[in-house]
């Protein structure tokens, strides 16, 4: 049986603070075989830098996800054909960077799979749903181990793509709302699943976001520059047991600190 901790949109220094002071031990409590942390939103609420990167991984991120902010930090562009982390595998070809990869931790491969949803989204991505389908054929010739992260708006969407992947995944989580979602279960062909992961960030925020220009947005629409909020941070994600052999998931868990 192999544990994977899946750790919601890092997002700014609140973020990246609370990962480093608390990763570790929830590693070691929980007895954390592999870590993946959603890293998009983790420079300055958008992208990631090379420093961020680095931060993350020494926190005891063992492999990184990302989502629509993965361009927003241009010092991606050096690191990520070298790095563990991969972007959405729907994005166009000619991008860098990859969709999927295959990592390994106690001896098993573990596949790991981003894609971004198109409904209330930038929707010249690739169909994710074909995308998914393609991914996970190849993915599946190495490993029955496969974690897809599911950075999307709409839960209809995030549910319907889980049940598309329904016994041929390990997992699909849902990323990119910053607010976790209470429906975590297993499919009733062993595939787990969450709509969102929720964010690991300040608290005191509208999803990462300081208050006041939010709600100026919303009552006189005027652009407005969103910055980071400060101030205490929360951890989200879910805890998952899969066997390594058939991939299926055993148990999914919230994880939801203060
Ligand atoms: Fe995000
Ligand atoms: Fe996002």
């Amino acid at each position: 049986m192999l544990k994977v901790l899946f750790v919601g949109d890092v997002c700014a220094r609140p973020g990246r603070e609370k990962i480093s002071e608390r990763l570790a031990s929830l590693k070691k409590e929980k007895q954390v075989d592999f870590c993946i942390v959603n890293g998009e939103n983790a420079s300055h609420g958008k992208g990631l830098s090379l420093a961020c990167a680095d931060e993350l991984y020494e926190a005891g991120a063992d492999f990184i996800t990302m989502g629509n902010h993965t361009w927003s930090n241009a010092g991606i562009f050096d690191y990520i054909d070298d790095y563990a982390i991969v972007r959405p595998a729907n994005f166009s070809k000619d991008l860098p960077g990859r969709g999927y990869d295959v990592a390994e931790a106690k001896g098993v491969k573990i596949g790991i799979l981003d894609l971004q949803g198109r409904v209330y989204m930038d929707d010249s991505t690739d169909n994710p749903f074909e995308c998914a389908k393609k991914c996970v054929e190849e993915i599946r010739k190495e490993t029955n181990v496969i974690i897809v992260d599911f950075h999307a708006e709409a839960s209809s969407e995030k549910i319907a793509l889980a049940y598309y992947l329904d016994g041929t995944v390990s997992a699909v989580i849902g990323t990119h709302t910053h607010v976790q979602t209470a429906d975590e279960r297993i499919l009733e062909k062993g595939t787990a699943f969450i709509t969102d992961a929720g964010m690991t960030g300040p608290v005191e925020s509208i999803i990462g976001m300081k208050k006041n220009a939010v709600v100026d947005k919303f009552i006189n629409n005027i652009p407005r520059k969103f910055e980071p909020a400060e101030g205490k941070a929360m951890l989200n994600g879910v805890l998952l047991e899969i066997d390594e052999i058939t991939g299926k998931a055993l148990k999914i868990e919230r994880v939801f600190e203060k």
